[in-house]
């Protein structure tokens, strides 16, 4: 079966979709995205998808080029065209097409793009846990907004694969994690509190984090979110990770050291087993 992709009003065989040269997003980075988990055909979580790229959108001033009602419609069209039962639906929205000049064109056209595929769920990998290592944050200050800009996370997601780990935590200046490279990061301290960072300009707020905060909280988990460094993490009872990709993920090393007892924990299980449930609820 070929893939359709949505490409700026027009449905079209992946192959042949494409953009114009001088789209804002491929010369500048100038745009957003979002990724969101198909469960079942259906869209997973979708409100706080929409909240958070209306908010990227407004930070970087790109008029919402449609109502979250025709956004919808298009994301579903593209599911249903590409028969996607369970995996991802990706949405990009650029700023659009203008001759190369730094500042935004007089006449802005956001640009719209979504594609969808099916994913195999990463079963084996939450069962076993996996390996993260840490690297320099070297991104701009606003990782709040969900921008196509990735190339600091690019190079240190490959960072990570040639190392032969999952993610790479990224550490600030004072030495604390601020997340993955795709992922918000979280630990379980040895007094068995949940603890990931706040939300301020140095993370993007996760769909997923939202999520399980929520899973937490209402099964009394103690909980905090603050800043910790990557030695908290080392000597730290469990770890894991969250994303639309990844959902609840056991972090079992960190750089080649060992997390708790070496396995994913209990809380971290049982937040992941929490998470998929509802995930499937839609
Ligand atoms: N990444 N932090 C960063 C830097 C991210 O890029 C992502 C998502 C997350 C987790 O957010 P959410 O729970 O809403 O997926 C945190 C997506 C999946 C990606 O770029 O592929």
């Amino acid at each position: 079966m070929s893939r359709i992709a949505y490409v700026n009003g027009q449905y079209v065989p992946h192959r042949q979709a494409s953009v114009h040269v001088e789209d804002r997003g491929y010369q500048f980075a100038d745009g957003v995205y979002e990724v969101i988990a198909v469960r079942d055909g259906q869209l997973v979580d979708m409100p706080p998808h929409f909240d958070r790229l209306e908010r990227s959108l407004g930070e970087l001033e790109i008029e919402a080029p449609m109502s979250r009602q025709a956004l919808t419609f298009i994301l579903k069209e593209v599911i249903r065209r590409n028969r996607v039962r369970n995996g991802i639906v990706y949405l990009q929205i650029t700023r659009g097409v203008a001759p190369r000049d730094h500042q935004f064109p007089t006449d802005p056209n956001a640009a719209v793009v979504v594609t969808a595929r099916n994913a195999i769920p990463k079963v084996a990998q939450r069962a076993a846990g996996i390996g993260v290592i840490s690297t320099e944050d070297i991104r701009w200050k606003r990782c709040d907004i969900k921008s196509v800009s990735l190339l600091p996370n690019v190079l240190a997601k490959q960072k990570a694969v040639e190392a032969g780990a999952y993610e790479a935590w990224q550490i600030d200046e004072n030495g604390n994690v601020t997340e993955g490279s795709a992922t918000n990061a979280w630990i379980v301290t040895k007094n068995g509190e949940i603890v990931t960072r706040n939300t301020d300009e140095a993370i993007l707020s996760g769909v997923t984090r939202l999520a399980v905060l929520e899973l937490a909280k209402r099964d009394g988990i103690p909980l905090v979110e603050r800043p910790f460094t990557l030695e908290e993490a080392k000597e730290a009872k469990e770890a894991f990770l969250t994303s639309t990709t990844s959902n609840v993920m056991p972090v079992i090393e960190i750089d080649g050291t060992p997390v708790g007892n070496g396995h994913p924990g209990t809380v971290t299980r049982a937040l992941s087993e929490l998470y998929e449930q509802l995930a499937i609820g839609g």
